[in-house]
């Protein structure tokens, strides 16, 4: 294969990444996998790619995730053609190292007793930890001396080993680890077959009777869709479809939180339906994110984040309403002006926004339209009139309440994209993808002197970032819906990013249906 690209850097032991990682100055992302790479594969390494300077993969089948009954001997291996691979996707290097080199043979001084990363138990005796004792502690053992040679800053892994993502996820969290992870999306076959490695033990007419796990799971959505929130129902259904293969032996189907990986019997909130089946030796396994309905994902952060951008074109992409929280005080404001109520006029206004009914649909465009008691005012909040009064309404106590109200309502619909400074502390404080956006102040003066020296302005990038450390301050110690991360909001530093690359890993993060 012809390519552009220069031929990643090989290493074969800890100790030559380590001497090429001490000179490294900028963001790593890391691919770990056991290589035969596939689509899979590509789209981590992508999406790595995408968001950091520095790609590295590693490539490893891992004697300790195998049990003695496994496929380890006959795992698949194509080292020619993953290097190529990696090479066209422009990773910067491969970490490919022997057992011996890990310390992972007896020659190397291994012995089974030696410190493992114990993963959390709750998590191991579900789904697919029940029919490989062990598998998972080989998984975060392995995984924790790959980020310890590599120290990347964020380490890729699919959606498709979902409870290894969950079990990972957890395990940086319990150990404190500096390492984010980001979740990537499953890749299928135009058949619906997730992608694996493990596919290639599979035949042609195999592979259309694996289809069917994909339909399965497809079916227990639709099931979703018309309503049905019991558990044992949607697991029933799921067995029924993946008996009609007779072939096919279905190891487990499970529906779990997608985090904590604990049992849901009823459907009250995003669920991981989880299986995998043998066909013939092959195991597989999928699962898919049921949701009952459309998710909410909150944007807050500080001024100059690039929020604005980030929320319209997210509202366009996902066909969502971009809940223009602005555009609402706008519409307030210019009712009390067409009511010829005076501004100040508190208790008049307070009666006021009891009487409106406040609509807003979703534009081709990301942007919103704006109808009050049946009237569209899309344009006419717009005006020159009503941007000179709308803080001073904004800023009254019974407006405020009543549009909070207002925008939770849109949120019982769920597929809406809100920003703002407390959208997912007080507004949608269950929202299920939340996020603070943030860039440094220094990134943030950076970008704003851009503007201004577009515009013709004259730019002293000092004073611009000691304005924007004392907005920030300010914003967050106001008294009325001040700035404040969300416990459990996914902190986006968007530095050295583009706007697509936040947008797409916020996408990613929606279409992974879970939370970092
Ligand atoms: O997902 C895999 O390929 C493996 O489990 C991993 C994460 C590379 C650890 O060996």
């Amino acid at each position: 294969m012809l390519t552009s690209q220069p031929l990643p850097l090989i290493w074969k032991t800890p100790a030559t990444v380590r001497a090429w990682r001490r000179h490294q100055t900028e963001s790593i992302g890391f691919v770990p996998t056991m290589g035969n790479l596939h689509l899979g594969h590509a789209s981590l390494i992508e999406r790595a790619r995408s968001e950091n300077a520095i790609v590295v993969v590693s490539i490893f089948v891992n004697p300790l995730q195998f049990a003695p009954t496994e496929d380890l001997d006959r795992y698949p291996q194509s080292f020619d053609a993953d290097r190529e691979l990696c090479q066209t996707l422009g990773v910067d290097g491969i970490f490919v190292p022997m057992p011996q080199a890990l310390g992972l043979t007896p020659q190397a001084g291994f012995d089974k007793n030696q410190t493992g990363v114990m993963p959390r138990e709750s998590m191991t005796q579900v789904m697919c930890g029940r029919s490989r004792p062990g598998h998972f502690t080989g998984v975060t053992t392995i995984v924790t001396k790959l980020l310890n040679i590599v120290q990347p800053d964020r380490v890729y892994f699919g959606q498709k080993d979902a409870q290894q993502l969950a079990i990972v996820r957890a395990m940086l969290r319990d150990l404190n680890s500096p390492v984010e992870i980001c979740p990537c999306p499953i890749i299928r076959e135009a058949s619906g077959l997730a992608y694996s490695s493990r596919n290639q033990y599979l035949n042609d007419s195999d592979r259309q009777r694996a289809a069917v796990l994909f339909q399965a799971l497809q079916q227990a959505a639709a099931l979703v869709t018309a309503g049905v929130r019991d558990g044992s129902t949607i697991l029933q259904a799921v067995r029924s479809h993946c008996a009609t293969v007779t072939e096919l032996d279905l190891d487990y189907v499970e529906l779990v939180d997608p985090v904590s990986l604990l049992p849901i019997e009823c459907l009250d909130r995003p669920a991981l339906l989880a299986l995998a089946a043998r066909l013939g030796t092959t195991r597989l396994i999928d699962n898919i994110v049921l949701q009952t309905r459309p998710p909410i994902i909150a944007i807050d952060g500080p001024a100059g984040a690039g929020k604005s951008t980030v929320t319209r074109a997210i509202a366009d992409r996902l066909g969502f309403l971009y809940l223009d929280t602005g555009a609402m005080y706008r519409a307030v404001t210019w009712w009390v002006m067409d009511q010829g109520i005076a501004l100040e006029d508190e208790a008049a206004i307070a009666t006021l926004v009891t009487r409106c009914d406040l609509d807003m649909q979703p534009q081709a465009d990301g942007g919103c339209t704006v109808t009050l008691n049946g009237t569209d005012i899309t344009q006419a909040i717009r005006t020159p009139e009503v941007t000179a009064n709308v803080s001073t309404v904004a800023a009254q106590k019974a407006v405020r309440e009543f549009l909070v109200k207002q925008q939770q309502a849109f949120g019982d619909r769920g597929g809406l994209v809100a920003e703002g400074r407390d959208m997912g502390t007080c507004v949608f404080p269950a929202a299920e993808v939340k996020i603070f956006l943030t860039a440094t102040p220094a990134e943030r003066a950076r970008r704003r002197s851009q503007d201004l020296i577009a515009q013709g302005y004259p730019v002293d990038l000092a004073q611009l970032e000691a304005e924007i450390v004392d907005r920030d301050r300010q914003d967050s110690t106001r008294e009325i819906a001040p700035l404040r991360q969300a416990d459990d909001a996914i902190e986006l530093v968007t530095d050295g990013m583009t706007i697509e690359a936040v947008i797409d890993r916020i996408i990613s993060y929606v279409q992974g249906d879970i939370l970092p």
